[in-house]
């Protein structure tokens, strides 16, 4: 059985003060929840404190973006060996937020993820449709090329215990998440054709769902078979909002 995830994805927000705020509330409200793997993806220039509050607590911590490169002339990138040393379990790669406006190919993502993995860190891999893509039928293939490109360039090892998140672009920072059946019908079609390419790693992956999670529809959406955890982006803000979520995983 694979256990729930929930992570919290700040993207571009936050500043030390209210990060301290937040982080101890969440140590705090979430101390001793069991049965459900938590994590936060934080900015990188507060890698360095949420190592520091986080550590020995049941919450891990981790990136945004990782550099697709070992070291180098990269001006302004971040190596996955960096993240390491300030304790980083996970990187987030290809989030459409990122993909759209950096144009980050697919073949870029495939070598963000295959340089986590080897560091030892688990790449969250985005993948999902846009709203003109699900409106004119072809959601399953702009699912599959996204999916394949990683597929055929990591090779089964690398995507065994991966995670993937299913985010679709329309329900991102929305209010119109989709539909715990819609949701549930995309995870099992990612499922299927992770297990045509690479059976072994299909039983392990978590494939969490993101777009417009909050604490009132995580219960429904979480619960669905093949629905491993959410990535949450606004709701992590909030230190309320983010524990009832997380309990909500650890629930069912
Ligand atoms: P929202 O939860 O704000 O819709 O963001 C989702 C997301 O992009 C998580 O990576």
């Amino acid at each position: 059985m694979r256990r729930k995830l929930v992570v919290g994805n700040w993207k571009m927000n936050g500043n030390l003060a209210q990060n301290q705020r937040l982080l101890e509330a969440l140590v705090h409200g979430l101390k001793g929840v069991g049965h459900v793997d938590i994590a936060v993806c934080v900015p990188y220039p507060y890698l360095f404190q949420a190592q520091h509050i986080l550590t020995g607590t049941n919450i891990a911590w981790g990136a945004q973006n990782v550099a697709s490169h070992e070291n180098g002339a990269y001006t302004g990138e971040v190596s996955a060996a960096m993240l390491k040393e300030f304790g980083a379990s996970y990187v987030i790669v290809g989030h459409s937020e990122r993909s759209d406006a950096y144009c980050e190919s697919s073949a870029n993502i495939a070598d963000k993820f295959a340089i986590a993995k080897q560091h030892g860190i688990t790449p969250i891999f985005c993948v999902g449709e846009t709203l003109q893509e699900r409106e004119s039928g072809v959601m399953e293939y702009a699912i599959a090329n996204q999916l394949d490109a990683i597929l055929s360039v990591s090779g089964g090892a690398l995507l065994d215990r991966a995670v993937i998140a299913y985010e679709p672009v329309w329900a991102i920072g929305t209010n119109k998440n989709a539909t715990s059946e819609q949701a549930r019908a995309a995870h099992s079609f990612i499922r299927e054709r992770i297990a045509a390419m690479h059976p072994g790693a299909a039983e392990s992956a978590r494939i969490i769902y993101g777009g417009s999670v909050n604490p009132r529809n995580a219960a429904q959406l979480l619960s669905m078979s093949d629905i491993d955890g959410g990535l949450i982006g606004r709701c992590s803000l909030d230190a309320n909002d983010f524990e009832r979520i997380c309990r909500a995983a650890c629930k069912i």
